[in-house]
């Protein structure tokens, strides 16, 4: 049988991690992420593919290609386009696929145009705060869905 598989989707300007305010969001690039979500997926069970956009509608299409392909789970990081994106959250409720919404840093501490999701009411659940460990911390939940 072939392995679960979890799309690990990211936003705009997630592609300048490591330099894009580390104060922030941390020293850890998108590679780095990448790399580690591959191993914790390996010893899961689960297979990993990440990518990043800076454009909304590659995000919708990603989001429909884990439907046409039976993922597990989608673990979304959808930058500013999580305070913005009906389309997101349009896409997410047209999935049966679990979307898990992941932030680096906690939005809620941060200005008040971050504190509200467009996306969070279609997703299975949140997990921000934690810089890269969200990321982690969303693939061990999406394991376990
Ligand atoms: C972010 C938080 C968003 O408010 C911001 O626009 C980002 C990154 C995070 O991971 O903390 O681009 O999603």
């Amino acid at each position: 049988m072939s392995q679960k598989l979890v799309l690990v989707l990211n936003g705009p300007n997630l592609n300048l991690l490591g330099q894009r305010e580390p104060g922030i969001y941390g020293s850890a690039t998108l590679d780095d992420i990448g790399a580690a979500l591959t191993e914790r997926g390996e010893a899961l069970g689960v297979t990993v593919e990440s990518r990043q956009s800076n454009h909304e509608g590659a995000l919708v299409d990603w989001l429909h290609e884990a439907q046409s392909r039976g993922a597990q789970a989608v673990i979304l990081n959808a930058g500013a386009y999580t305070h913005t994106s009906v389309a997101l959250l349009d896409a997410i409720r047209a999935i049966d696929v679990p979307v898990i919404e992941v932030h680096l840093s906690n939005p809620h501490a941060r200005e008040a145009f971050r504190h509200t999701s467009w996306i969070a009411p279609a997703a299975k659940g949140t997990i921000a705060g934690f810089g890269a460990d969200s990321y982690l911390l969303a693939l061990e939940a999406a394991a376990r869905l």
